[in-house]
């Protein structure tokens, strides 16, 4: 229940549809409730028995009021009027008449309060998608790992979907068919409270099992919707590596993965189906068999004179019952649908209600421009609880470079992660200019900060629009950023120059093309603080060349942070740092390094000196 409140919260405001509906809802019952005891005075006209309701039929109008009697009354009232006047010609098309009028309001009303569900669901599946979305992008980056992709996508695409057709169009079932079911029992309470009461045995029993099914709906979807996102991700990840699994001729061995996920989503999706088609035929059948009864004890009561039900009123009143029947069973089905829609929702406000674990603090300081030195004090990091950097100092000055290297898994990339603030410490401090990084906003942080990493990261998009990602940049100064990164020669061969789309992930460059777009990004933003992570780490010797160029001209006058395999890239850095399990065991410039007998950095130079050779 708070679920579906807080889904309908996103409709707010409430009173721009509310009250309008209830109107239209109103409306439509009270006219299809019209239409249906007019059948009363149609066999009244047919079987003659008209004599009676004219002797029945009130000398006035009665005195105008709310109620069932009054229409009734009215009603009764012209009836005997045309009667008298116009005879059982006169009679049947005026009852013909008013059944058309009741008719077409009763529809134009159920039009009009559908379009209002229209409006207000278009609105719930906006906003959640929109506080989903915007959350997404809040989260840090450790939310992403492992297998979250999939279930995320899932999350965005089926489950909003799942809320969209179910808890939404679920409104009438929540207001419309139990008004419904309410009115016409009240209708039928004043035509005979007998028969009524008869029919009012069997509610519990029904009531009892559908609260049985939905409480299986609920479990079993679930499991599905979680099924589904394993699912997607195996997607996700074959999309990715559809190389590698070409290469590997490994189609099997994923297909096998796939088709455990697929089969068991079957089954599961076989079995709610199941379950949530038990509900619409068994609320029929128990329907029809009290339908079957009332004929039954009503008819033996008419037949018997025991009742004051005329033959006329009390068929009326059986084809009024069954009237009851259509909404009693959409009722009975949207359980179903809102346990679905509900499990679908509970996993969106899951994802919505996670607190990003780095975001401002509430009194967050805008961290000034940069302007003397970083500094990393007693530094300590874990993921979760395996512990990944231990007591780590290091100070960079303004306009210096350090280099980060090391044997992989040694922390490298975990330490350059830390200075943008994508983790934040365990322990000690990250500070710039002395201001600690934690006091200040995530924004100010990341703004004065450049990264290229060893994949670059860009858009299905034009060449242009990737290179100016988020700023103001002018053409001119696009180009010009190209220049220096050595990448306008080969834009301007591309099919369409800067306008050129790039595919998915910049799929239709090269390994270093893309590095070299990365790079001009990186220059057109112009920030103080550079981190590069093994910028050139994936490519060949060949555009390794003409992406070193680019890159000692985009750490010119910069303070950088370059974390790098190849020593000979590091060469010229101001300080070199030695990282080895989370601890940094040399430090110094290369000269001094490669002179400390029986050291890493000596030992991991001679190493790639002899590689280089052979
Ligand atoms: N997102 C992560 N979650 C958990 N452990 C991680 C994560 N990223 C890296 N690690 C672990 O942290 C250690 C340091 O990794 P990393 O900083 O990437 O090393 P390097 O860049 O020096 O190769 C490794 O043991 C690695 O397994
Ligand atoms: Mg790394």
């Amino acid at each position: 229940m708070k679920t579906y409140l807080r889904i309908l919260q996103y409709a707010r405001p409430i009173a721009d549809f509310l009250p309008l509906y209830l109107v239209y809802t109103l409306l439509t019952i009270f006219f299809s409730i019209g239409n249906f005891t007019l059948i009363i005075p149609l066999l009244d006209v047919l079987f003659d028995t008209t004599k009676a309701t004219v002797a029945d039929a009130p000398t006035a109008m009665p005195a105008f009021a709310l109620s069932i009697a009054y229409v009734t009354g009215a009603f009764k009232y012209y009836f005997g009027q045309i009667i008298a006047e116009h005879g059982r010609i006169g009679a049947l098309t005026f009852v013909c008449l008013v059944v058309v009028a009741s008719v077409f309001f009763s529809n134009l009303f159920r039009y009009l309060s559908l379009r209002l569900i229209a409006r207000v669901r278009a609105r719930v599946i906006r906003g959640l998608r929109l506080d989903l979305y915007q959350r997404i992008l809040q989260l840090p980056l450790s939310f992403f790992s492992g297998e979250r992709k999939g279930d995320l996508m899932s999350r965005f695409t089926n489950d909003v979907q799942e809320v969209e057709t179910s808890v939404v169009n679920t409104l009438t079932g929540v207001i419309r068919d139990p008004l419904t079911i309410v009115f016409y029992f009240v209708v039928l309470f004043t035509m005979s409270t007998q028969l009524t009461l008869f029919s009012l045995l069997l509610l519990p029993i029904s009531g009892g099992i559908i609260a049985t099914v939905s409480k299986r709906l609920r479990r079993q979807a679930k499991q599905s919707q979680k099924t589904l996102g394993t699912m997607l991700s195996v997607i996700d990840e074959t999309l990715g590596g559809v190389r590698v699994i070409k290469a590997f001729n490994a189609q099997k061995y994923i297909l096998g993965k796939f088709m455990d996920q697929n089969d068991q989503y079957a089954r599961t999706s076989r079995s709610i189906d199941n379950t949530r088609d038990l509900a619409s035929p068994f609320s029929e059948f128990a329907g029809v068999t009290v339908v079957a009864g009332l004929l039954y004890f009503g008819g033996v009561m008419v037949l018997g004179g025991q009742s004051d039900l005329t033959a006329a009123k009390f068929i009326g009143y059986i084809i009024l019952f069954s009237q009851v029947l259509t909404p009693a069973k959409a009722l009975s089905s949207s359980f179903g649908n809102i346990q679905r829609g509900l499990v679908a929702g509970e996993r969106v406000l899951s994802i919505i209600d996670t607190e990003p674990a780095i975001r401002d603090q509430p009194d967050a300081a805008v961290l000034p421009p940069f302007e003397h030195e970083i500094e990393f004090q007693n530094l300590q990091f874990s993921y979760g609880e395996t512990p990944v950097l231990f007591d780590v100092n290091l100070k960079i000055r303004k306009g210096s470079t350090v280099a980060l290297v090391g044997s992989s898994g040694g922390g490298k990339s975990t330490l350059a992660d830390l200075l943008p603030r994508f983790y934040d410490p365990s322990a000690g401090q990250i500070l710039i200019d002395g201001h600690d990084l934690r006091a200040c906003t995530l924004h100010s942080v990341r703004d004065q900060m450049g990264i290229v990493t060893q994949e670059s990261i860009l858009f299905n998009d034009s060449i242009f629009n990737n290179i100016r990602f988020n700023t103001q940049a002018t053409e001119a100064e696009v180009i010009e950023a190209a220049k220096i990164a050595n990448a306008h020669e080969f834009i301007v061969a591309s099919p369409e120059g800067y306008q050129t789309v790039i595919g998915d992930r910049g799929s239709r460059l090269s390994g270093g093309q893309r590095q070299r777009l990365s790079i001009a990004r990186a220059i057109l933003r112009n920030p103080p603080i550079l981190i590069l992570d093994e910028a050139t780490s994936a490519l060949d010797t060949e555009s390794e060349k003409l992406v070193q160029e680019a890159l000692q001209r985009l750490m010119q006058n910069r303070t950088s942070l370059v974390i790098a395999h190849r020593l000979s890239t590091v060469q010229h850095a101001d300080e070199i740092v030695v990282l080895q399990h989370g601890r940094i065991v040399e430090r110094g410039t290369h000269d001094e390094l490669v002179r400390r007998q029986g050291g890493v950095y000596q030992r991991l130079s001679s190493m790639q000196t002899n590689a280089a050779l052979v």
